[in-house]
């Protein structure tokens, strides 16, 4: 991988602690998203993240990525995005701006299609080097709030995310269900 081989071996490294981390906790649960959090922190501080993920042979904004399992990207937000899910669970470490992060769980059972019964989880901010996470479907739902100028943030998710995710209302108890490309940045 030339220039680009020792930031792929630190990848590589911590992709193998997240299973490790996974395995450790019983699958994708609050302490393991903790740990594996604590464990991302110090390859978010790495200067060369932009250089790896433009190096990857992966799609857009991805690192690394496993067939249907971890998926580690550095994702954009230049404006505050819909509430949306992903059809996976995320860790997210922030690389560079500030940004309030939003998280829900759903607390209908899902039987009425385009109703949906949302609780706020956490509101917290997220600046360089500071963690958050949404949990595996039907409760991966989160919003990202950034400052002017946007964010950039470093992702682990579950498995690579599904084109088609949910569009929530919070207040008005509905969704639908939308493309990245049209939605995800209408509120
Ligand atoms: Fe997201």
């Amino acid at each position: 991988m030339g220039k680009l081989g020792e930031g792929y071996a630190e990848v590589e490294a911590f992709i193998a602690d997240a299973h490790r981390i996974l395995e450790e906790h019983g699958g994708p649960n609050e302490a393991a998203f903790e740990a594996i959090g604590r464990r991302m922190q110090p390859l978010a501080k790495r200067t060369d993240l932009e250089d790896l993920r433009d190096g990857a042979p992966l799609p857009g904004n991805w690192i690394y990525s496993e067939p249907d399992g971890l998926t580690l990207m550095l994702s954009t937000f230049p404006t505050t995005t819909a509430v949306h899910t992903h059809g996976a669970w995320g860790v997210m470490v922030g690389y560079k701006g500030t940004e309030r992060y939003r998280q829900w769980v759903r607390e209908d059972d899902g039987s009425v299609p385009g109703k949906a019964t949302l609780r706020l989880l956490r509101d917290i901010e997220v600046k360089p080097g500071d963690f958050g996470w949404w949990y595996p479907p039907p409760s991966d739902i989160h919003q990202q709030v950034p400052d002017e100028g946007g964010v950039l943030e470093l992702i682990l998710m579950g498995n690579p995310p599904t084109p088609h995710r949910l569009y929530f209302n919070p207040d008005a108890g509905t969704y639908e269900e939308g493309e990245y490309a049209t939605r995800h940045y209408k509120q």
